[in-house]
């Protein structure tokens, strides 16, 4: 008998073949080509659009025209290769004129997307637009509450963000298209973090690598700490520092990012070094991470994904949860710093 793996990629294969040969609804009649996706079996991350448009069409292949253009900068922005995400539409076929799919178009093109879904069972869906939104969760979702929030497709996480054509129309939305895949790439790959470091290992090559975060003061001198959903450890927020972007940048990022909450930055306090040996490339990593103290100054308590739980602690539970030395000597140097600060 298959084993799991060959079913889920016959069930794959199987429903592409039926896509191309589809007749179920109206939209076969004006097509060259039938689009069913593209990527491979194994994507963490799976994308969703609303339709083919002409230059799909014609070549078989989802975002592959202007929208397409913008999409593969935002991914590259995000450092998700294409070729690693599951990318198609809630509609296989092109609406004529280039109209958006009808609500009967989508609900008959619907246990496409469900098959391929359950087939390649991704660690988390993103929805381009509004359209991919209502197709994968109802016409009760809009875009513009979602947007920003983690919801949910039966136990997957769901990222709604802005299509990449809506970029064409308003270039401002294209920082949070792109750090919305960023958090996708994120997802994606802290769920399937299993791979562990270990200790740096002698004839590898060594990277530097840089990370920023902080230790958010609240009322009470209680601060935010994460517990990660892998792992089960608490640690705190932080980062790696993108290209172009400051340490206070990151620092602020990722904290945003990771807790939901909007910080202002009070002073440095500590630089942590530590190297380690990361399998999947094969290198050892020299690590610096330099953590601020800060403020919270709005925004709303959600761990992203990948994280279970983010919690307001007092410094010795702090000092108990925590689970690296590293960290804990961080809390102590934060609260040190606010000694200072009240002087
Ligand atoms: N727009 C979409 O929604 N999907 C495509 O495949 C191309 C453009």
């Amino acid at each position: 008998m298959a084993g799991p793996d060959e079913e889920r990629a016959e069930l794959l294969t199987r429903a592409a073949s039926e896509v191309r040969a589809c007749t179920l609804c109206r939209l076969h009649e004006g097509r060259n080509l039938a689009v069913p996706g593209v990527g491979p079996l194994d994507a963490a991350v799976f994308l969703i659009g609303e339709a083919p448009g002409r230059e799909e069409d014609a070549r078989g292949e989802p975002f592959v025209g202007s929208a397409g253009k913008i999409l593969d900068k935002a991914l590259a922005a995000a450092r998700l290769p294409r070729r690693s995400v599951f990318i198609t539409n809630v509609v296989k076929c092109r609406p004529p004129a280039n109209r958006g799919p009808r609500s009967d178009e989508i609900e008959t093109c619907r246990p496409y997307l469900m098959t391929q879904i359950a087939a390649v069972r991704p660690k988390v869906l993103v929805t381009l637009g509004s359209t991919a939104l209502k197709g994968l969760l109802g016409t009760g979702v809009e875009l513009k509450d979602a947007r920003g929030k983690t919801l949910a497709f039966g136990d997957i996480p769901v990222l709604p963000t802005y299509h990449p054509a809506a970029i064409l129309y308003n270039r401002r939305l294209e920082p949070t298209l792109r750090s919305d895949l960023r958090k996708a790439a994120k997802v994606g790959a802290a769920k399937r973090a299993r791979i562990r470091s270990g200790p740096p290992r002698k004839g590898k090559p060594t990277k530097p690598t840089a990370s920023s975060g902080a230790v958010v003061v609240g009322p009470g001198e209680r601060i935010l700490l994460l517990r990660r959903e892998d792992e089960d450890i608490w640690c705190l927020p932080k980062g790696t520092v993108e290209p172009g972007e400051s340490l206070e940048q990151t620092a602020v990022r990722e904290v945003q990012e990771e807790t939901g909450l909007r910080v202002r930055l009070l002073r440095p306090i500590h630089e942590v070094r530590y190297s380690f040996f990361w399998p999947p490339g094969g290198v050892n990593y020299d690590k610096t991470v330099t953590y601020f103290l800060a403020e919270p100054i709005g925004g709303r308590l959600e761990p992203e994904p990948g994280f279970d739980e983010v919690r307001w602690v007092s410094r010795e539970e702090a000092m108990r949860l925590l689970h690296w030395k590293n960290d804990k000597e961080v809390v102590d140097r934060a609260f040190q710093a606010m000694q200072t600060l009240r002087r």
